[in-house]
């Protein structure tokens, strides 16, 4: 396998080509951005740890039914992934209330909810990501509507393997955002990343943050919470 030349850079990763046109490679870098890009700083470390994180709950994922775009890790901060285009729709599946929704709905934080919600959004940097329903996805053909029924289907199943993995480790999954993308037979699997990037969670005992709201909330302690995540989770993982 050759690495070739880098396809596109985002805020939290690179995206290089490589000598098979349906593989691609993924490098994880260390920087964090808040806010659509507002918020600029570093997270020394992260990038491995996201890699790695991710790389470990897509397998478990992959197991449990959910297709995902691993193909293998290749280093500390580069995997392997399967070539998509990327269904421009963020879909967060929400067990607690916290964030965007406290705020929009004028909620505290912290209600757990009896049923998981879904809501999906608009991958869209210029507009700020805007909240959308799937008749609107739907309209912007941003995805068939039977895509948007696996879509849904396989949030809510990673959701279900992945709050119960969280508790093993005694973490308590509040919510997540996720991306699929679209294979060139066109099959939806998931994309991008789970990472403490990603998803909030908190210690299930103390309700300390150990996710990126310690970077965009400025609570300190950020790289000890992300070594604290993966801790975790290599105690708690078998594949
Ligand atoms: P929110 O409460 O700010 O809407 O965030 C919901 C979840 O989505 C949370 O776990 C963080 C994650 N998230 C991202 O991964 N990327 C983003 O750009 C945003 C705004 C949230
Ligand atoms: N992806 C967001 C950004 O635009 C960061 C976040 O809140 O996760 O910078």
């Amino acid at each position: 396998m050759e690495k070739l030349n880098q396809l596109y850079e985002g805020k939290a990763k690179k995206v290089y080509a490589t000598d098979e046109p349906e593989k691609l490679i993924v490098d994880y870098k260390d920087d964090a951005t808040a806010f659509n890009g507002l918020k600029k700083g570093t997270i020394v470390g992260k990038g491995v740890i996201n890699n790695r994180m991710s790389n470990l709950l897509m397998q478990k994922l992959a197991k449990e039914g959910v297709p995902t775009h691993f193909i293998e890790e290749l280093s500390e901060r580069e995997t392997l992934v399967k070539k998509v285009s990327i269904v421009p729709l963020e879909v967060i599946i929400r067990n607690i209330s916290a964030g965007s929704f406290a705020k929009r709905y004028g909620v505290e934080e912290g209600i757990v909810f009896d049923e998981p919600t879904i809501e999906f959004s608009y991958k869209n940097d210029d507009l700020g990501d805007p909240l959308l329903n799937t008749r609107h996805a739907i309209a912007l053909k941003l995805a068939t509507k039977e895509e948007i029924a696996l879509i849904e289907k396989y949030s809510f199943k990673v959701n279900e393997v992945l709050k119960a993995f969280w508790a093993s480790c005694g973490v308590t999954l509040v919510d997540f955002k996720l991306e699929f993308g679209k294979t060139c037979d066109g099959t939806i699997i998931l994309a991008d990343e789970i990472s403490p990037d990603t998803c909030r969670l908190w210690d299930s005992k103390t309700g300390e943050k150990l996710d990126k709201d310690r970077f965009r909330r400025d609570l300190g302690g950020v790289e000890d919470a992300y070594a604290e995540i993966m801790k975790r989770l290599l105690d708690s993982y078998e594949k």
